[in-house]
């Protein structure tokens, strides 16, 4: 069986590291990896290939940056060109990202079955380009991996209930497995002069923090006074540096401790040691929790519903409110006791059922 994986964004990469992992090791399926190029910076993307032993993509077509439709439709002209030339069984895309979206779609529409990992997550937030690509992927894939019993129920609700198989959440594979090298190879700590439970680290990107000049500043506003009594880190996604470098944000007097992105093994070991995280990140909701972190996340929603039943990712819709729940947060005693996305053996299930199903 030929798969064509296509992927292009940083958590994709660290999605597709589990699969494609295995697959290597496979020799019932040949894997042609193609990287869009949606995120290119070293530390956005290389990074993730040497540490997380991904095998090196076979094209990358280069296309970062731009507005949503020049990005999302260059893509969709140089992936067509692929697809006619390696002529693929089937195509896998991972997660809600326009690399996503345009993999789906240039396969679709010449009949060629994609594969959706990821499926089922809703937010029910139209306005997120997110919620826009995986509703239209899910809508054209032929096989839907969802990570959990929700986006199960989500995908029956939209009509779509063949070849649905709820195999867990690959980013917990990830978790387990990287979580453990993590804490023989990565040096993060020393690195950045932390102590384990002492700081807090924090990642903001969403296009709806980011674009939205008010929600910036009070994001920030809000961390900087966090950070005059806990140390805050935040390795700093470059489309925030650009919103930041916008508004003329003054970072020589933040009180906040930026550093550039950081590859995953570094990641994982901030977040395993920090007294608790603030995000906007899909996955970084979910690996606070892998790692028993307590939450606060910037949204007005969430696709990971399951960690704020369990009590332990508090949702901020209102964003003055940030150092108030933290204060709050830090003196509630929680349980991650919970299996909320599966038994870290997601991506063997998702490799059986394509050698058992789709060969
Ligand atoms: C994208 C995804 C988002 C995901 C995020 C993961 C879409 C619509 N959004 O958002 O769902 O959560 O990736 O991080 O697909 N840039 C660089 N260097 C890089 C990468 C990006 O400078 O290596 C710049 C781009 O030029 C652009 C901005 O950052 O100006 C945003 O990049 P883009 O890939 O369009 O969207 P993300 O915000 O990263
Ligand atoms: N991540 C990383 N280095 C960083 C920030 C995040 O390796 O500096 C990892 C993080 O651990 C998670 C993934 O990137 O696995 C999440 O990506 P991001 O927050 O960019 O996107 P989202 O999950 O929101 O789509």
């Amino acid at each position: 069986m030929k798969i064509v994986t296509i992927i292009g964004a940083r958590p994709q990469f660290i999605k597709a590291a589990t699969i494609s992992r295995l697959i290597n090791g496979n020799n019932d399926i040949n894997e042609v990896i193609v990287h869009t190029g949606q995120h290119y910076d070293s530390n956005m993307s290389d990074i993730f290939f040497k540490e997380l032993i991904i095998p090196k993509p076979y094209y990358n077509l280069g296309i970062g940056g731009g507005s949503h439709g020049q990005q999302t439709g260059l893509m969709l002209i140089e992936i067509e060109k692929i697809l006619f030339k390696e002529k693929p069984d089937w195509v896998l895309v991972y997660g809600d990202t326009n690399s996503t979206l345009a993999g789906a779609l240039a396969a679709s529409k010449i009949h060629i079955p994609v594969i959706h990992v990821e499926a089922g997550l809703r937010s029910f937030n139209m306005r997120m380009p997110e919620e826009q690509n995986r509703i239209l992927t899910d809508h054209i894939s032929s096989v839907l991996f969802a990570p959990t019993k929700v986006a199960v129920e989500n995908l029956a609700k939209e009509g779509i209930t063949s070849n649905v198989v709820n195999v867990g959440d690959v980013m917990y594979d990830a978790a387990l497995f990287y979580g453990e090298l993590a804490g023989k190879n990565s040096n993060a700590l020393n690195d950045y002069g932390l102590y384990v439970g002492n700081y807090i680290l924090t990642t903001v990107h969403r296009a709806e923090n980011t674009d939205d000049t008010d929600r910036l500043k009070r994001i920030f506003s809000q961390l900087e006074e966090i950070a005059r009594v806990e140390k805050v880190i935040l390795p700093l996604h470059p489309r925030t540096k650009k919103a930041l470098e916008g508004i003329d944000y003054d970072f020589g007097n933040s009180t906040i401790s930026f550093i550039n992105p950081v590859g995953y093994l570094d990641m994982v070991a901030l977040e395993k040691n920090a007294k608790m995280i603030i995000t906007d990140s899909g996955g970084v909701q979910k690996e606070a929790y892998f790692h028993k972190v307590p939450c606060l996340t910037l949204r007005d929603e969430t696709e990971w519903v399951e960690t704020v039943e369990a009590g332990c990712n508090h949702i901020i819709v209102d964003l003055s409110t940030i150092v108030k729940q933290y204060e709050k947060l830090t003196k509630q005693t929680l349980n991650f006791d919970k299996n909320l996305y599966g038994k870290g053996n997601c991506a063997q299930l998702i490799i059986n059922y394509l050698r058992d199903n789709l060969s």
